[in-house]
């Protein structure tokens, strides 16, 4: 027994056991980290309406995600660098997500390559893993469309493309910390000491963020999601939405379905909490398109609350590398099966048999009195 009973028991462990420059780097929010306080308290602010007596003796999470079934709607979102928490690092945490049953974003920045990680999930026997690629676009396009050539012909089975990255925002501790990446790892899937992150030195500034300026595009616009349509046949979606004005744009440009998200409040501090703009979302794509939600879902009610409000699944970026760091593959395992439990309990205590009896009624904004 690890002791662990809900996913806030592994960040606590994981404090003690990682370099203070690499947790500073998985916690950070930017700036005055007021967002990423909000993406937590946000949950707080809607109350669950339970219905009863309604035989909840066997309870059905399973889902549809981008035409792969899985065992539940919480998957986990793109975290770059996690050989920094493990050394088995993305193959631990594909491994895990195939045993769960359910979907893993690798990170465009992972420290295993793109080919590894698939082979590590498919050596799982049983389960039903699926991956899928996040992607960033950077300035040598030919380099960008390598990346997406090498994940069709892996067996990904999407491009989840971040739009709220022109530049990196600005994380404190990573700027006092001169974070970089340990000498021994790099960015796996490029071949350069300057687009693997591993260069001597980048300075007095948080490395990732001269990365970032150096190699990342910052003239992305939406016509870059057309262009991005156009070289794949892997369904594109978008990720880092947070209104309906751009989530219309991204329908308009071709986007397959929209992932609302501020980056886990890692880049502009001061927008909403996810889970405040999610029925905004929802309601502008008007059913054209499936909306998924990243962002602060730590617990079951969480994704519970996420689904009520529309979204189709959710997914799960920190708690993922807490549980790496406690204990690798294993730890993950746990992560996910623990959260999976937390899940079945909450619908089982809503009356809710199936995700199909999730909807809108089964949540109310909490009425708070004006000093909050
Ligand atoms: C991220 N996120 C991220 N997003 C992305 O598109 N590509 C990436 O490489 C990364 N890397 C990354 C590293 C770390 C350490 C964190 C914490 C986050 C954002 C991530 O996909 C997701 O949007 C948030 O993590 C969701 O919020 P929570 O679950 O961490 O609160
Ligand atoms: C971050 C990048 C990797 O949030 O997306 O640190």
């Amino acid at each position: 027994m690890s002791g662990r009973v809900c996913a806030s028991d592994f960040e606590e462990e994981a404090k003690k056991i990682l370099p203070k420059s690499i947790y500073d780097y998985y916690r950070s929010g930017a700036d005055g980290q007021n967002t990423l306080a909000h993406n937590l308290s946000a949950f707080h602010r809607w109350y669950l309406i339970p219905r009863v007596l309604r035989n909840v003796s066997s309870v059905d999470l399973s889902v549809s995600v981008l035409g792969q079934r899985l065992s539940m709607p919480l998957c986990v979102a793109a975290t770059a660098m996690q050989r920094m928490a493990h050394p088995a690092g993305e193959t631990a945490t594909a491994k895990a997500c195939k045993a769960a049953g359910t979907g893993m974003m690798l990170s465009s920045w992972a420290t295993s390559t793109i080919e590894e990680v698939m082979s590590a999930m498919m050596a799982v026997q049983g389960g039903e893993g699926v991956l899928w690629m996040q992607l960033y676009i950077y300035k040598d396009r030919e380099l960008t469309l390598s990346l997406v050539r090498r994940a069709e012909k892996a067996g990904y089975k999407a491009i989840f493309v971040t739009v709220d990255t022109p530049f990196l925002g600005k994380r404190l501790d990573d700027v006092r910390n001169r974070f970089k990446m340990p000498p021994h790892l790099s960015m796996s899937n490029f071949s350069t000491a300057s687009l693997a992150f591993s260069e001597d030195s980048y300075g007095n500034d948080s490395g990732l963020a001269v990365y970032v300026a150096n190699a990342i595009d910052p003239t992305i616009s939406w016509e870059d999601i057309t262009w991005l349509k156009k070289h794949t046949h892997l369904p594109v979606i978008v990720k880092g939405i947070l209104n309906g004005e751009d989530a219309v744009c991204a329908l308009n440009y071709g986007a397959d379905a929209i992932l609302v998200s501020n980056h886990g409040a890692r880049q502009l501090d001061g927008v909403p909490a996810t889970l405040d703009v999610l029925e905004e979302v929802v309601q502008a794509v008007q059913g054209q398109c499936d909306v998924y939600m990243d962002g602060g879902v730590r617990r079951g009610t969480d994704v519970l609350k996420a689904l009520a409000l529309g979204a189709k699944a959710v997914f799960m970026g920190r708690p993922v590398l807490w549980a790496l760091a406690c204990q690798g593959e294993e730890g993950v395992t746990e992560l996910l099966e623990l959260l999976k439990e937390e899940l079945r309990l909450a619908m089982a205590l809503s009356g809710c048999r199936s995700l199909s009896e999730v909807n809108r009624s089964l949540v109310r904004k909490v009425d708070f009195p004006s000093r909050m």
